[in-house]
């Protein structure tokens, strides 16, 4: 086996032992529809095998039999059963699903043990995403779930730094080289390629995200009963969903997380707000979103060099001591946890912790091609979508990468999504 190759089977190896322990539940857990928002969870975990079968197996061509019946198959198409139905499919029990997913990646492993060198190994890095995006997603599924806690707490963190939230650094103006290329980073996903060059004017962007504590002050100061800080569509959007504070927080100062009752830490980000609250927020502090291209500026652009890092902090890999990803903490460390995470403009905690919205609508980088699923990116391109960056504190190795795009609809908010500020310069 080749050394990608030899990568990838660690990674489909850990992206699926998340899978299986969040999976591990009993039945009425991962039978039930925990919201309308989100598949019951016994569909992902077939979902999670069907693609793998479809990509790894098949070279993506549906019309060749897979390793389940074709009308049983086709339950976990996930464009023609929209989330909101699939309750109601006649889907694998939980004991066949993990069977399922269990033959399908025997197979695979299989077809790895004799891949050679001139075989691209794309395929299976687009599957580990696939899997690890939907780990992130189950947790969001066991946020929206009612009932006792079956997580726990979640691992400890490192502490923060007083005095880092509400400060914010310049970026100088200047072009910088914006996305990536296989060639710099083949595992990428179509929308984040090609590398091109933009030109950022100035702008000042926060040094770490906004916390719960500065979130409170707007409540507090009537930011959801006051109409000048949010947009015409936003402001429609409180009325409609009653909206009062961020997911999943009290009136009294606590937060329901996975179950668990307990004070809303000041010096968190903040998470679980929709695009319009992170808008508002901003309108209201005087500051503004960031947009996708300032985003990525400040996390990768090294301006002594002139050239990008690979990560915030460098060229190395990810480590505990950096970064706050891979779903076992439950929530994202306070801010100033990870010094040794800034980019070369000292901002931080801007890969992990929380995803965060940006200005940005999600569109094409100029050049841009479709990767061997075709359907991926393309058919949301200039819908009702903002883009957001950096990854949460749920995300898996192979989504940390400060080129990738994430987007959703300006009213989600069961996304693990915040923000922070930016300001023209
Ligand atoms: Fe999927």
């Amino acid at each position: 086996m080749t050394a990608p190759y030899e990568l990838l089977v660690r990674d489909l190896t850990v992206a699926r032992d998340r899978t299986l322990l969040l999976t591990d539940l009993d039945e009425p857990e991962l039978l039930r529809q925990h919201d309308p928002l989100m598949s019951p969870m016994v569909w992902d975990l077939a979902h999670i095998g069907q693609q793998e079968d479809l990509w790894l197996l098949r070279g993506g061509e549906a019309g060749r039999p897979g390793v389940l019946p074709v009308q049983v198959e086709a339950l976990y198409d996930a464009f023609t059963h929209p989330r909101a139905v699939r309750a109601a499919l006649p889907l694998l029990p939980p004991v066949e699903a993990r069977g399922y997913v269990a033959a399908v990646r025997d197979r695979v492993l299989d077809r790895i043990a004799t891949a050679t060198p001139d075989d691209d190994p794309f395929d299976v890095a687009m599957v580990v995403s696939h899997e690890e995006q939907h780990g992130e997603t189950m947790l969001q599924t066991l946020q929206l779930r009612r009932g006792p806690a079956l997580l726990g707490t979640g691992a400890a963190l490192p502490p923060g730094r007083p005095g880092v939230a509400g400060t914010s650094v310049l970026v100088a103006g200047g072009p910088f080289e914006l996305g990536v290329d296989g060639t710099s980073e083949p595992f990428s996903l179509d929308n984040e390629r090609p590398a091109h060059t933009v030109d950022v004017p100035a702008f000042r962007i926060g040094r770490v995200p906004v916390t719960n504590a500065e979130y409170a002050r707007f409540v507090a100061d009537g930011g959801y009963t006051t109409a000048r800080w949010w947009s015409a569509r936003g402001w429609a959007h409180v009325a409609d969903a009653g909206l009062q504070r961020p997911m999943s927080w009290h009136a009294d100062g606590t937060r329901t997380r996975f179950g668990v009752v307990e004070e809303v830490p000041g010096d968190e980000p903040v998470q679980h707000v929709t695009h319009f609250e992170a808008e508002a927020y901003a309108t209201w502090a005087g500051a503004r979103l960031p947009t996708e291209q300032e985003w990525e500026k400040a996390a990768v652009w090294d301006p002594t060099t002139g050239r990008r890092r690979r990560f915030p902090w460098g060229d190395t890999e990810p480590t505990p001591t950096l970064v706050n990803s891979g779903g076992t903490a439950l929530r994202p460390a306070p801010v100033g946890a990870y010094p040794a995470g800034a980019s070369p403009y000292g901002v931080e905690q801007l890969l992990g912790d929380v995803w965060e919205w940006t200005a940005s609508d999600f569109t094409a980088w100029p050049g841009f091609t479709p990767m061997l699923y075709a359907q991926y990116s393309e058919p949301f391109f200039g819908g009702d979508y903002k883009v957001l960056r950096g990854g949460s504190w749920a995300v898996g190795a192979s989504v940390l990468r400060p080129s990738f795009r994430n987007w959703d609809h300006l009213q989600r908010r069961q996304v693990f999504s915040g923000f922070r500020l930016a300001w023209d310069a």
